[in-house]
C-alpha cells in the first residue's frame, strides 16, 4: 500500500467537504474545545511570516488558518485561501465580507496538487488538515515546495498519532465515541467516520519529513503538539 495516498478520489473528497460546510466550524470549535486556534497560531508562528507578505493558506476551508495569516501579514500583505470545494470557500467569502476593515486575502478555487501561481511566489505557507486529505501527498509537498521563494518556510498542521498508548487509545476512543456521535446527531455520520481511517493511513511525522525532503525541500521537522494528538510539519527551501 502506498501510505501518501488517499483511497478516496478527488472528486469524493471535494463532495464530502461541500455538504460538511455549513458545520464545519461550529464542529471544529466544539470538537477541539476551541484548541483549533491555538494550534493554528502556532503553525503560523512556525512559518515564520511577517509584516508585508504574501502567502498561501492552502486547503483553506472556511477560512480561519487564512484570516490569522492576514492578520499577520497586515495590509501590505496578502494571504492567497485556496481551496477546491466551492461550498467552503463561500463561506469563507462571506465571513471576512463582514469584516472592517477587509482583510488582504484573495479565495482561489483550485487543486492544491496543480497550484495556478508561479514558481517561487510565495514568503511562507500554512495549511491545516489539508495534508491528509490530499490524494497525492509527495505531489502537494512538491507543489509547495515550487511556489515557496527560497529560504520560505511553510507550517502544515494536521492529526497526529500519538507515541504513547493511553494517548493514541484516548484519540481512538475521542473520535469514536465523541466526533462521530456528535456529526450523528448534525446527519454526517459517515463524512466524520473518514477521519479515524484517514489518519490511519497518514504518514507518521517522521514519514513526513522523509517525504519532504525527498520533495526538494532542505530542512524538515515535525513537531508533535496537543499531547501528540496534533502534529506540524515545518519544511523550509534552500
Ligand atoms: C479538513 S478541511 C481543513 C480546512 C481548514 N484549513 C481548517 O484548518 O479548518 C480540508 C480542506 O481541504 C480541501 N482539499 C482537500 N483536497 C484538496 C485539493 N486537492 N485541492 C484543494 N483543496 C483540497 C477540502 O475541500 C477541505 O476544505
Amino acid at each position: 500500500m502506498n501510505e501518501s495516498r488517499s483511497t478516496a478520489t478527488a472528486s469524493e473528497i471535494r463532495d464530502l467537504f461541500d455538504r460538511i460546510a455549513p458545520v464545519y466550524d461550529q464542529l471544529n470549535n466544539w470538537l477541539s474545545l476551541g484548541q483549533h486556534w491555538v494550534w493554528k497560531l502556532m503553525a503560523i508562528k512556525w512559518s515564520c511570516v511577517g509584516s508585508g507578505s504574501i502567502c498561501l493558506d492552502l486547503c483553506c476551508g472556511s477560512g480561519d488558518l487564512a484570516q490569522l495569516l492576514a492578520r499577520q501579514v497586515g495590509v501590505t500583505g496578502r494571504v492567497y485561501g485556496v481551496d477546491f470545494s466551492p461550498a467552503q470557500l463561500a463561506i469563507a467569502k462571506a465571513r471576512v465580507s463582514q469584516l472592517y476593515p477587509p482583510l488582504p486575502i484573495s479565495w482561489v478555487e483550485a487543486d492544491a496538487l496543480n497550484l495556478p501561481f508561479e514558481d517561487n511566489y510565495f514568503d511562507g505557507a500554512t495549511m491545516g488538515y489539508g495534508l491528509r486529505n490530499v490524494t497525492d501527498i509527495p505531489l502537494c509537498l512538491r507543489e509547495i515546495y515550487r511556489t515557496l521563494k527560497p529560504g520560505a518556510k511553510a507550517a502544515i498542521l494536521d492529526f497526529n498519532r500519538p507515541q504513547q498508548l493511553p494517548m493514541r487509545a484516548f484519540q481512538e476512543w475521542y473520535l469514536e465515541n465523541i466526533v462521530v456521535p456528535r456529526a450523528k446527531a448534525l446527519g454526517l455520520t459517515e463524512e466524520y467516520a473518514y477521519i479515524a481511517p484517514s489518519l490511519e493511513r497518514f504518514p507518521t511525522g517522521s514519514q513526513q519529513v522523509g517525504l519532504a525532503l525527498k520533495a526538494g525541500f532542505a530542512s524538515a521537522t515535525h513537531y508533535p503538539i496537543a499531547a501528540g494528538m496534533m502534529g506540524v510539519l515545518v519544511v523550509s527551501k534552500a
